[in-house]
């Protein structure tokens, strides 16, 4: 399990980083909490720095959205799914659990350029 914070950091509408394999951002929206891999699956795009309406991001550098609660993108550029993450909340503090279910997409530079 990943440590993340207390709920009480994320306000309502933004999200932080944190390390996993790969960073995973982590959403606080309409007082719910989703984790997703942080890179955009179509290039290197921190989606933690892009715009949440919904349960979508928009991605800050190309404008894919990927729903929060499945990691689906809506539309192009992006094709494929960002890996969502279980989050547990225990005590007002934030844990995710890393979904090892689906290979993640490292970030451009991070030694793993086989799975971009
Ligand atoms: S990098 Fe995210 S849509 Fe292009």
């Amino acid at each position: 399990m990943i440590y993340v914070g207390a709920v009480s950091d994320i306000p309502d509408g933004e999200a932080v980083k944190v390390q996993g394999s790969v960073p995973i951002a982590v959403f606080h929206v309409e007082g719910r909490l989703y984790a997703i891999d942080d890179t955009c699956t179509h290039q290197d795009a921190s989606l933690a720095d892009g715009w949440v309406e919904g349960c979508a991001v928009e991605c800050p550098l190309h404008a894919a959205c990927f729903d929060l609660r499945t990691g689906l993108p809506s539309g192009p550029p992006a094709k494929k799914a960002v890996r969502t993450h279980a989050v547990v909340v225990s005590d007002g503090e934030i844990w995710v659990e890393e979904s090892v279910a689906v290979e993640p997409r490292f970030p451009v530079g991070a030694g793993a350029s086989e799975h971009a």
